[in-house]
């Protein structure tokens, strides 16, 4: 199986991205790495472990990394998570510790022990806990094999600026270490997730699995899709994050173009900013994989599957 590292703000989607990884043996997760994002880090390492726990998987490591970004004050989005992160279903409190070893540490163990190339890091939230272990442990790198996150958006804008999406925005200077590292970069961003919407009939598929994860889920993104329905009106809310595992599981699902990616970092009006050089207009060289478009009818499909095996 591929060996992952996953870096998370859980967030009902970034909840339904870990079980997606769970219930898929061609993945093998190394260790769960909490960041601030949508909530603060307290909240978020609660939420992986209550995860990790519904997913019958207590066995899994999980660390606790950066309380807030490189530069400046955490931003969170409690306005669409809820005050937990995870409002929806009613989950027990974990019993799982976290591990003494921060998050960064753990990343950049992991990643000096491995084979050359051999780990692929999913970021599901803002980039400061993988930023700070190549900043700091710069020969980590050679133990990656690629970095696959949700974040960024170009053709469709922003979603808590008119030009930045979330986890760029929370930490632009974490994401410009990250897209200048030189390592491979898989993005996923809003232009692709925001096409995966969480409509009722698919959310019914996930209750009609009749298990206790199959519940939970439909419960989380009943919560999850209210903000989307209640502001833009659409079917259901964009299910970000699992798009990354999706992407991993089946990329056939997904098309994109191998641009240049560059972050915004002082602009009042455009901080965080994804700026995508589409067209190759400039000479700078490209240095992500950017996807832009998905399947979503067998992204769903995919889902629905392997929940039903948790
Ligand atoms: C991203 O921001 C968070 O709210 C979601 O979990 C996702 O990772 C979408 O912009
Ligand atoms: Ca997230």
């Amino acid at each position: 199986p591929r060996k992952i590292i996953i870096d998370t703000d859980p967030g009902q989607d970034d909840a339904v991205a870990i079980l997606l990884a769970l219930a898929s043996p061609e993945l093998e997760v190394l260790g769960i790495t909490a960041v601030a994002g949508n909530v603060p880090l307290a909240l978020t390492s609660k939420n992986v472990r209550k995860i990790c726990e519904l997913a019958g998987r207590p066995d899994v490591a999980v660390f606790e990394g950066c309380v807030g970004p490189l530069t400046g004050e955490l931003v969170t989005a409690e306005y669409v998570h809820g005050a937990t992160g995870l409002d929806g279903p009613d989950l027990p409190e974990p019993k799982m510790q976290i591990q003494a070893q921060g998050g960064v540490d753990f990343i950049v163990d992991t990643l000096r022990r491995a084979e050359p190339e051999s780990v692929t890091i999913v970021a599901l939230g803002p980039l400061t806990n993988v930023a700070m272990a190549f900043r700091d442990a710069p020969d980590c790198k050679a133990g990656v094999r690629e970095i696959v996150a949700m974040g960024g958006g170009f053709f469709e804008g922003g979603n808590v600026t008119p030009t930045a999406e979330f986890n760029i925005y929370v930490d632009p200077e974490a994401a410009d270490i990250v897209l200048r590292s030189g390592l491979p970069i898989t993005l996923l961003p809003l232009d692709v997730t925001h096409t995966c919407l969480t409509s009722r009939q698919r959310v019914e598929a996930f209750r009609a699995i009749g298990s206790i994860v199959g519940d939970a889920v439909a419960d989380l993104l009943d919560f999850f899709e209210r903000f989307d329905e209640e502001k833009y009106g659409t079917d259901g809310g964009p299910l970000h994050d699992p798009c990354v595992i999706a992407w991993l599981l089946q990329p056939e699902l997904f098309s994109g173009r191998h641009v240049n990616v560059e972050v915004e970092l002082a602009s009042r009006l455009t901080r965080g900013m994804t700026v995508v050089d589409w067209w190759r207009v400039t000479e700078r060289s490209p240095n992500v994989h950017y996807i832009r478009y998905a399947d979503s009818e067998g992204f769903f499909r995919l889902l629905t599957d392997r929940l039903a095996k948790l």
